[in-house]
C-alpha cells in the first residue's frame, strides 16, 4: 500500500503584522514609518504620500482632493479606499506593509477589516495593529512649520531637529526640497482639529481587539523606532 510511510505535511500559517501608525499631524507617522518599513522589510504605505503623488501628477483623483487637503480636512472614504486598495493590492504587499495615515475614520477601518478577511486563506493572513504615537500640540506645531519634503522621493527633513546636509536639498537624490501646502499654521490647527474629532471611534474600534501600542513620540527618532520595534516583538501573533 501507498503512503504507509508518508508523513502528513501541514503547512504553516504564515502570519504578518501590519502595523498601522496613527497620531496627529507631525507626530512622526511618515518619519517611523519609513523606518519601520525598512527594518520589517515591508513597503510603507501612506495615503497622505500617494495623494500628494497625484496631485503632483495632476491626476483627475489629485484634482479632487487639492482643495480639501490645502483646508486641513478628509478626503472622502470612497475615494481613499479605491486609491489604497489598488496600492495593497499588489504583489509587493502580500508579506505585509506599514500603514501611515489610515484609517482616518471607523468606516475606513471597517473597510480594511474586510479586506483583510476577504484575502485571508487557511495559509496565510494579515493582522493590524494600530501603533499611535502621543506628542503635545505645542511641540506638532514647531515640528510641521519647520518641515521640509523631497518632491522626489518623499524623504522628510526638518530644518531644526534632522536638517539636510545641504540647506534646501534632499540628502538622497539632491532634489529642491519643498514645504507642504498644508503646513501652514491655519491648516494645521484644522487638521489637529479633524484629528481629535476622528481618533475616538477609531481606537474603539481597534481597542476591542486589545491591539493598540501607545508610544510616546516626542523623543529622539531612533529611541522611537525601537520602542515600536520592541513592543511589536511581544505581541502575540
Ligand atoms: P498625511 O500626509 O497623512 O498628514 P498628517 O496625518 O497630517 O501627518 P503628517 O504627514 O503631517 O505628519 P507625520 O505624523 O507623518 O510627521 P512626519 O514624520 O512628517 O495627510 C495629509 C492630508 O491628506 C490629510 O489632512 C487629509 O486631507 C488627507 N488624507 C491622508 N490620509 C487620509 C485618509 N486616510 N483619509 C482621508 N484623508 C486623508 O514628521 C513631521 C516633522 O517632524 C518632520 O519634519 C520630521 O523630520 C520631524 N520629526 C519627526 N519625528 C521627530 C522626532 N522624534 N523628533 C524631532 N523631530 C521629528
Amino acid at each position: 500500500m501507498q503512503g504507509t510511510n508518508e508523513v502528513l505535511r501541514v503547512e504553516p500559517m504564515m502570519q504578518h503584522i501590519v502595523p498601522i501608525v496613527l497620531g496627529p499631524p507631525g507626530a512622526g507617522k511618515g518619519t517611523q514609518c519609513k523606518r519601520l518599513s525598512e527594518a520589517l522589510q515591508v513597503p510603507h504605505i501612506s495615503t497622505g504620500d500617494l495623494l500628494r503623488e497625484h496631485i503632483r501628477k495632476g491626476t483627475s483623483l489629485g484634482a479632487k482632493v487639492k482643495r480639501t487637503i490645502e483646508r486641513g480636512n478628509l478626503v472622502p472614504d470612497s475615494l481613499i479606499w479605491e486609491m489604497l486598495q489598488e496600492r495593497i493590492g499588489r504583489s509587493d504587499c502580500r508579506q505585509g506593509f506599514v500603514l501611515d495615515g489610515f484609517p482616518r475614520t471607523a468606516s475606513q477601518a471597517e473597510r480594511f477589516d474586510a479586506y483583510l478577511a476577504q484575502h485571508k486563506s487557511a495559509r496565510h493572513s494579515l493582522l493590524p495593529l494600530v501603533v499611535r504615537l502621543a506628542v503635545d500640540n505645542s511641540v506638532l506645531l514647531r515640528r510641521l512649520t519647520g518641515r521640509r519634503v523631497c518632491p522626489k522621493c518623499a524623504s522628510v527633513f526638518h530644518i531644526e531637529f534632522g536638517a539636510p546636509q545641504v540647506p534646501g536639498h534632499c540628502d538622497h537624490d539632491g532634489a529642491e526640497l519643498f514645504i507642504r501646502d498644508d503646513d501652514r499654521e491655519a491648516t494645521i490647527r484644522e487638521r489637529l482639529r479633524v484629528y481629535e474629532r476622528e481618533i475616538s471611534p477609531i481606537l474603539q474600534h481597534y481597542g476591542n481587539d486589545g491591539r493598540i501600542l501607545e508610544i510616546a513620540g516626542d523623543r529622539p527618532v531612533e529611541q522611537v523606532t525601537e520602542e515600536i520595534l520592541e513592543a511589536m516583538g511581544h505581541v502575540a501573533v
